[in-house]
């Protein structure tokens, strides 16, 4: 992967800061998501409880801790949401946008506390994970924009 381990780092304390400043960042996510995304919303008219919305960031972010480290499952846990997700009426183009409005939403958590460098960090991140995406979707036959 081609993220330096300062950058790594770097992604791992950002998340880090975010629980402790926000606690769970879930509500901040999905509020940025749905502003974003509005016709999403109806997708989880169902999870009353934010259970789902709860469990999808989780593995979300367990995915990006993987990637900065063993790499053992993401790649594959990306690639098989993005059919799953398909399936249930999240197109690929919009799946592509969610590591990128947790990354909007924590930036804007940290404030002052989010540098040059950070955003950085999570540009490469973001770019390493629009890659998995392309590639699955261009294997699927999938439109991506
Ligand atoms: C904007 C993009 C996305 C939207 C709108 C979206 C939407 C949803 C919805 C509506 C569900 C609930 C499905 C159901 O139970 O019927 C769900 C579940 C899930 N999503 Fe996403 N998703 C997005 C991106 C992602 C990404 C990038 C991942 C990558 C890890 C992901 C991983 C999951 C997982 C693991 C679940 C199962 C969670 C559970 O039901 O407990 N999603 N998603």
């Amino acid at each position: 992967m081609s993220l330096s381990e300062e950058q790594k780092q770097l992604i791992e304390s950002s998340i880090e800061r975010v629980a402790e400043v926000a606690g769970d960042p879930s509500p901040l996510v999905y509020e940025r998501l749905f502003a974003e995304q509005p016709e999403m919303k109806e997708l989880f008219l169902l999870d009353r409880d934010d259970s789902a919305k709860g469990h999808m960031l989780m593995e979300a972010l367990d995915c990006v801790f993987d990637l900065l480290g063993p790499r053992s499952y993401a790649p594959t846990l990306i690639q098989s949401e993005l059919t799953n997700h398909d399936g249930f009426g999240v197109p690929p183009r919009v799946f592509a946008t969610f590591f990128r409005v947790v990354k909007d939403c924590f930036a804007e958590v940290l404030g002052g506390e989010w540098n040059a460098e950070t955003d950085a960090a999570w540009n490469a991140l973001l770019a390493e994970i629009d890659g998995v995406i392309l590639q699955q979707a261009e294997k699927y036959g999938m439109a991506v924009n």
